[in-house]
Order: C-alpha cells, then structure tokens, then sequence
C-alpha cells in the first residue's frame, strides 16, 4: 500500500511532464498499456491471498481511476494550447494584395452571354432555357414557319431519326423558347433565352453548333417604340458606345410583323473594320413585333397582349467587340487562344462595375 503512493506519484508526474500530445500518449501506454504500471500490478493480483487481493484490488481500481482521470484532464489541456497555436499560426492577412494573375480564363463566348445578361437584367429581363432537342411543333408550326419553309429541309436542320411518328430536330434557333415560355407563364413576360442552336452549315464564317439569344416582351401596351428603345439601348451598352448609330431595316420573318433587321453604324475604311464610325452598315440581330397567330398559338389573346421579339448570334457579336477574326478558333481549346482572348474570372460584367477591360 505504501509502495502504491509511490507509483501513484510517479504516474502523475510521467502524466504532467508530457507536453505534447504524442507524449501524453507514450505516458498512458506506460501506464494503461498492455505492459503497462498498473496492468502489470493486476496481473500480480493473482498470486494474493483473497483478503489481501480484494483490498489491493480495490486500491488498484482506483489509481487506475485517477490515471484516468488525469489522461483526459491532461488531453483537453493539451488539446487546447494545440489550437491556440494553430488558431495563432494560421492567420490570415486579409490586408495582402490579391495573387497576381490567376491562372484560367473565361470564354470570350461566356464572358459575352454575361455581358448580355448583364445589360438585360438591368432592363428587368430574366433568363429562360429550353431543350436543344425540339419538336417541330416548337421549332417551326408554331412560329408560324409553313411546311415548305426552306429552314425545314434537312440541308438546314439536324433531323433526328424518327420515333412514334414524329422526327425531332437540334433546334436551329432559340426561338422555340418563346413559345415554351407563353405556354407556361401568364404575360407580362420579359425575358432572354442565351442557348445553344444547330444548323448543318459548316465554313469559316458558320459552324453546326453556334449560340443565339433571344428576346421576349409580352404585354398589354408593348409597341414597337419599345422594341427600339430597347435594341438601340442594348447596342450602345454592349459595343459601349454612347452615340453607336443603330438602324431598323425592314425586313421578313414568319413569326413577327412587322419585322426589322437591326444594323449598326460601322466604317470599312482602308480594309478594317470600325464599329461606331460612319458611311457603313453592318447587320447584327433580327426583331419584330409577335406575330398575332404566334400569340393565339401559345393560347394568348393577341386581342388584349402583344409585343416583341429579337434574336442574334453570340459568336458574331463577341467577334465584333473582341476582334477575333476566325469563328473555328471560338471551339478549338487551345490555351494559346484562350489565353488571349480570354477573359480574367475576377472581371464579373456588370453594369455599374463595366463590361470587359
Ligand atoms: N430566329 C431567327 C433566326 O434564327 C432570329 C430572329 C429574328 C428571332 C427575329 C426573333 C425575331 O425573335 O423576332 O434567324
């Protein structure tokens, strides 16, 4: 029993000098452990008269107890001073500048949609999607497009192979949308539709996979003045020139009437191209009024709503603003293009924040 104080002064020391928690550890395998101080003592309990075995027993149980005790006191404290030091070491410098250059870039063609979304929302449009696979009756008859429409031919359009009667298409415009958008939602509506759109045409200026975005405003007094003021606000916006010269050509499109080509004020002097600049005129999106057979297909009384509608391609426009000459370029992934044409993540377009650099 005398020789017990003793062990348990030991204990407690070889528990207090650990001053770490691997340490602490090595210290409860020299106690607790399968060779350990007072399992080794136990085992010794074996070869005690009973008298003398329950009372050293008993007094085993409880310096085996109070090593216990003092392990997980000791490991909480340890535990402890391990985070503070942690907590102090790993501090961060919220002052420090920002890494120099991060290493990907953002898409001309996505840092161009976000422009555009950018530029719309601030309008109040949302954005809306649709599937790239289509029926007919979205891509075409309800757009008013008849049944001899050339868009129909299969030179024009990816036809799927039939199934239960009917051939879907890869939709060859974004304007499907439109009318899966009328189906759903009661007007007013304002919305744009950036997607993807498929046509079998395939030369330096046209690929079989190219992107457009749509436009949808439906309500009871839109008129065409909106349509205008609308357009004519989001080319100067996204070319950002304030006084951009912006003209509305007549022109045919089945599902709108009237309908009006948008061209911007360009020069082609000396074999360049200026956007801005005066004398020339170069196209970039198609628009109109919603056809009222459109409205009436789309269970929407052309009687009590009307409004307009546009469409453009993302590639051409992104190839304008950012000068890149070659459209195949747009879907190689080679990171020497990317790198250059390429947009900083960090330079989020926003309206108040700017569009590009
Ligand atoms: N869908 C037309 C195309 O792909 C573009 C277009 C023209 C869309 C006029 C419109 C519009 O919404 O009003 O060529």
């Amino acid at each position: 029993m005398e020789s017990l104080d003793h062990i348990r002064d030991e204990i407690q020391r070889l528990i207090r000098q650990a001053a770490s928690l691997d340490a602490l550890e090595q210290a409860r395998i020299a106690i607790l452990g399968r060779k350990g101080r007072i399992t080794e003592l136990m085992k010794g309990l074996g070869g005690l008269a009973p008298e003398a075995r329950r009372e050293f027993g008993a007094a085993l149980n409880r310096l085996k107890g109070e090593a216990e005790e003092a392990i997980a006191h000791a490991t909480r404290r340890l535990e402890d001073a391990a985070l503070r030091q942690r907590l102090a070491q790993e501090r961060v410098d919220v002052t420090l500048p920002v890494r120099a250059e991060p290493e990907g870039r953002v898409h001309p063609l996505s840092q161009t949609i976000d422009e555009i979304v950018a530029i719309f929302g601030e309008m109040g449009f949302s954005v809306a999607e649709g599937p790239d696979i289509e029926d007919d009756f979205h891509n075409f008859t309800a757009l008013n497009i008849p049944p001899e429409h050339p868009a129909r031919q299969e030179q024009d359009t990816f036809y799927l192979p039939e199934h239960q009667g009917g051939r879907k298409v890869l939709r060859t415009h974004t304007s499907p949308v439109q009318i899966r958008t009328m189906q759903k939602v009661k007007p007013p509506i304002r919305i744009i539709v950036p997607g993807r759109t498929f046509r079998s045409d395939h030369d330096a200026t046209h690929s079989p996979m190219f992107h457009q975005v749509e436009g949808l405003v439906i309500d009871r007094v839109t008129h065409m003045g909106h349509l205008k003021g609308c357009l004519i606000e989001f080319c100067r916006a996204f070319f950002d020139i304030d006084d951009l010269p912006v003209r509305f050509r007549p022109s045919y499109f089945p599902f709108t009437e009237p309908s009006a080509e948008v061209d911007i004020g360009c020069s082609r002097e000396g074999g360049g191209l200026r956007i801005g600049a005066g004398g020339d005129w170069l196209e970039i999106l198609g628009s109109g009024m919603v056809h009222p057979k459109v409205l009436a297909n789309c269970g929407i009384d052309p009687a009590e709503y009307q409004g307009f509608a546009f469409g453009m391609g993302i590639e051409r426009i992104a190839m304008l603003k950012y000068g890149i000459p070659d459209l195949r370029a747009i879907y190689d992934n080679d990171l020497r293009w990317l790198r250059h044409y390429g947009f900083l993540p960090l330079d989020l377009p926003s309206m108040t924040g700017g569009l590009a650099r």
